[in-house]
């Protein structure tokens, strides 16, 4: 009771939910009226003065983060927690493992939604928790077998068949997200373009020290010039990209965070993250690079 969680400020809007309004209710304590019980930092030197001896339980980071893809040097994050007697659960679903292993930088646990780039074809909702202590089996096997979060035999045989090109599939979005980002920042009604696999993103060095080969994954996130609708009309008119909320597949899906996957979390606190009402995010997927290009740009 009364542990305390401290998270990135662009966390994914479901485990900004799940930490606001249900970990709440089992004794997560609340540590601000605005954030609830996820006490949210924006860079690591906050992390220091943020952890509270004794109470704080968790370091919870993506990296990449959904949806402005800001990155995290995960050796410092868990060397802080880690001097603190605090663990350290890294999101990795962005970069799958193929791109990054957290656990190499210091992660206690690392946490995969399967259902993105792991399974890669849209067609299982799974998830994993990766980690290499008997305390932590004992209490996560403990717990996934008193709540019955067990995937069917059938989901589990998608996932492994998927799995079987992960690596194909994540070089190929990796190429075209990266030849996408390029044409994005070149357009002159595009504000801003966050992708960690090019020489603009602020953390490029995080990227090339903590993924493999450099390699930026699937997910881009763009400003389009025009505001919310602007950025609902580029969704809704792209070819080939579906407006659609997930990520990951063979694919490409486009989305507007402000009002879809993180609409559940206050304007204010969104926007101090940099989800703005005009950002959209791209996950590509395996299809030809140069089509998603032109369809990209003949839409904004
Ligand atoms: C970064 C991240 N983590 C976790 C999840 C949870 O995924 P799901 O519950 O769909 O498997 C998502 C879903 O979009 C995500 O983007």
């Amino acid at each position: 009771m009364g542990s305390h969680v401290i998270s990135i400020s662009d966390v994914y809007g479901g485990t900004h939910r799940d930490f606001t309004k249900v970990a709440n209710t089992h004794g997560v304590e609340s540590h601000s009226p605005l954030y609830g019980p996820l006490y949210l930092i924006s860079s690591l030197y906050d992390l220091e003065t943020t952890i509270r001896p004794g109470k704080t339980r968790l370091v919870w980071v993506g990296t990449p983060s959904n949806p402005t893809l800001g990155l995290v040097d995960l050796q410092r994050a868990a060397s802080i927690a880690h001097s603190h007697g605090v663990s350290l659960v890294v999101d990795n679903t962005f970069c799958s493992p193929y791109i990054q292993n957290p656990r190499l930088h210091g992660a206690d646990i690392v946490v995969h939604s399967v259902t993105k780039y792991i399974n890669g074809h849209s067609d299982v909702i799974m998830g994993v928790a990766a980690f290499n202590s008997e305390e932590w089996r004992e209490r996560l096997t403990f717990l996934q077998n008193a709540i019955g979060a067990v995937p069917s035999a059938f989901d589990c045989w998608l996932a492994h068949r998927g799995l079987k090109t992960l690596h194909l599939r994540s070089e190929a979005a990796t190429k075209n997200a990266t030849a996408l980002a390029l044409a994005l920042e070149a357009s002159a009604n595009v504000i801003a373009v966050r992708y960690p696999g090019i020489e603009s993103h602020p953390q490029r060095h995080i990227a090339i020290q903590q993924h493999r080969n450099g390699m930026g994954g699937g997910m881009l996130s763009f400003r389009l010039m025009g505001g919310r609708e602007a950025a609902y009309a580029f969704c809704k008119h792209t070819k080939i990209f579906t407006l659609a909320e997930s990520l990951g597949g063979i694919e490409s899906l486009c989305e507007v965070p402000a009002g879809m996957t993180h609409a559940g979390i206050p304007k204010e606190e969104r926007e101090k993250a940099g989800v703005y009402d005009d950002l959209i995010r791209l996950s590509c997927g395996i299809e030809d690079g140069q089509d998603l290009i032109c369809r990209c740009s003949a839409s904004h």
